[in-house]
């Protein structure tokens, strides 16, 4: 076996990560050969809570996991990491304004990512999950000039699988006969869940899924904001958002990321646009369709985009670049 990875889980004391860690410790991410360090970090008053997990950690008697850490240091939870999964961030309270939550965590993810640069290796992939995690994200990169801006993304994985399940659910097959659902922009309501080039095999042979719905007012309607407004949806009827979902979805991402994606599938993510595809603007975290080797995405050109697919990345573009220019001037103060 080889040696242990390190691999951080920020907000470990929270929900997703009661959900997430067991996955990561039994080896669905980094594989059934790789042995794992976990670091946990939380805020200082979590860390009581923190000794509960670990011990659970430690009861699982599981072969992969060499050592548990848990932290409240920036010094401690990011030194020499091949993973980070940056869960963690400031939640939204009563009668908070947007602006006071960006600012919040723009401090948050701008500390991070000044730990990240300091300690954690040069190679480290970092997955960022709070909210709003686009711009999170960006802030994070930013405040990490020495790590390449490729090695970070966000969390669209989540909508991908919502996406694809809807889908499966409509034509009545299982969730992996759908395939190449996309998420374009901002993990927000703003995002654009698209199937103009998703295929169903419906008794076996791939269909176009406009073709095997046969529905083009629901996957143009109630399909996308029924996407959209999941994570509200799921928040009203559990009074807690989506955990379980959210951590299988972070296994599904940061597992493409380290052993990549299958043959002619392409799965979604937050990355770093340079402006070069899809008419998308430079400088934001925008989820996109990737294909991933070699722990490298790429992201997948050439796809026919119609008008009505074109007006919704816009308008989710926009929101990103509003988001992103409040964040980054609270990132100069
Ligand atoms: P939670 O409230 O149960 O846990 C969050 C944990 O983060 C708490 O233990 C808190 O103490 C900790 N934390 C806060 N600030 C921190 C800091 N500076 N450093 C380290 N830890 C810190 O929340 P939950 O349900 O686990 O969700 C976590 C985040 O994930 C939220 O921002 C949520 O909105 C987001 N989320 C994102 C999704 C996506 O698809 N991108 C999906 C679902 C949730």
């Amino acid at each position: 076996m080889s040696e242990p990875i390190r691999v951080l889980v920020t907000g470990a004391a929270g929900q997703i990560a009661y959900s997430l860690l067991f996955g990561i410790a039994k080896g669905d991410v980094f594989g059934k050969e790789q042995p794992i360090t976990l670091i946990l970090l939380d805020i200082a008053p979590m860390l009581p809570v923190l000794e509960g997990v670990v011990m659970e950690l430690q009861d699982c008697a599981l072969p992969l996991l060499r050592e548990v850490i848990p932290t409240d240091k920036e010094e401690v939870g990011f030194k020499d990491l091949d993973a980070a999964i940056l869960v963690g961030s400031m939640p939204r309270r009563d009668g908070m304004e947007r602006k006071d939550l960006l600012k919040a965590n723009v401090a948050i993810f701008k500390s991070q990512g000044a730990a990240l640069d300091k300690y954690a290796k040069k190679t480290v992939k970092v997955l960022v999950v709070g909210n709003p995690a686009n711009t999170n994200c960006l802030i994070a990169a930013k405040s990490a000039p020495s790590i390449p801006k490729e090695n970070f993304s966000c969390l669209t994985r989540l909508d991908h699988n919502r996406a694809r399940s809807q889908v499966a659910i409509r034509c009545g097959v299982p969730a992996t006969h759908v395939k190449n659902v996309i998420i374009w922009g901002n993990h927000s309501s703003t995002q654009y869940p698209d199937v103009h080039h998703c295929v169903v095999n419906k008794s076996g042979s791939d269909t176009a899924c406009f073709d095997a719905v046969k529905d083009d007012a629901w996957l143009k309607g109630d399909f996308i904001t029924t996407v959209q407004q999941r994570g509200g949806a799921v928040i009203k009827a559990r009074k807690l958002s989506s955990a379980m979902s959210a951590a299988k979805a972070i296994c599904d991402h940061m597992r493409d990321i380290w052993s990549g994606t299958p043959e002619g599938e392409f799965v979604s993510m937050g990355i770093y646009s340079n402006g070069n595809a899809y008419g998308v603007a430079e400088d934001l975290i925008y989820s996109f369709p990737v294909q991933i080797k070699d722990k490298a995405w790429k992201i997948v050109d050439g796809l026919k985009i119609n008008e009505f697919s074109q007006s919704k990345m816009d308008a989710t573009a926009a929101e990103l670049i509003e988001e992103r220019d409040t964040a980054v001037a609270f990132l100069a103060v």
